[in-house]
């Protein structure tokens, strides 16, 4: 993507004031900030147990968040994607619609992800829970223990090279940490029990909210360019 493209989307999601001149330039622009879409099918072997684990996830009713939600929400996007994103929880349209961050908030990280040169289908998102929590209340440790199996799973499968979790709840469950979010960001930590890289950054519907925080997410996502580059 074009540095100029860049910008633009950038702007779209209120970032003049990031571009200010201590703001380092978009390093290495012309880098593909992941690999070009191979095409190639996943093994048959994978693609089965791709299925079984959606279907699994499709019937769970391991938490009581079963009996309030319309369908769960299993995660999108490319099942060999060098990233993955993480959030916390489906919302009302996430239920509706089945896939992860559909709402504002999505529109949001969206445009964050094209801000740093990707594409939605170019990485694969998923929540810590794949059942919406009633009037968006926090997950519970026994709902995240019993969906933990789930994402464990995709992460497994995909192998990303990066993961980035965005919001408090989804970067305190993946780490299995009790820090502050601010105190999080602009570490490199490491998806527990391997060596995959996780960056944290703000929930985007946070980001809405307090919209001039979003220079620091600017900062959390080109942290996260670098880490990817070092791979
Ligand atoms: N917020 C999240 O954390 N996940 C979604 O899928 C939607 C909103």
């Amino acid at each position: 993507m074009t540095s100029s493209l860049q910008r633009q989307y950038l702007q779209l999601i209120g970032v003049d004031v990031w571009l200010d001149r201590n703001t380092p330039p978009l390093a290495d622009e012309a880098a593909p900030l992941a690999k070009a879409p191979t095409g190639d099918q996943l093994p048959s072997r994978d693609v089965e147990v791709w299925r079984t684990l959606r279907k699994q996830v499709s019937v769970c009713t391991q938490c009581d968040l079963h009996r309030g939600r319309k369908q769960t929400v299993f995660g999108t996007g490319d099942q060999q994607a060098d990233w993955m994103v993480i959030g916390e929880a489906p919302g009302a349209e996430e239920d509706r619609q089945g896939e992860p961050f559909v709402g504002r908030a999505g529109q949001l990280l969206n445009a964050m992800l094209l801000a740093i040169g990707l594409e939605r289908q170019q990485v694969f998102i998923a929540n810590i829970l794949k059942c919406r929590p009633p009037n968006n209340r926090d997950p519970r440790p026994e709902e995240v223990a019993f969906c933990e199996a789930y994402l464990k799973k995709q992460i497994h499968l995909i192998q990303p090279k990066i993961i980035l979790t965005v919001g408090r709840i989804a970067a305190q469950n993946l780490l299995k940490v009790e820090t502050a979010i601010g105190r999080m960001r602009g570490q490199r930590y490491r998806y527990p029990g391997s060596d995959i890289p996780v960056v944290v950054t703000y929930h985007p519907a946070y980001l809405l909210r307090s919209p001039k925080e979003k220079r620091k997410s600017w900062q959390d996502l080109q942290l996260a360019m670098r880490v990817y580059r070092e791979m």
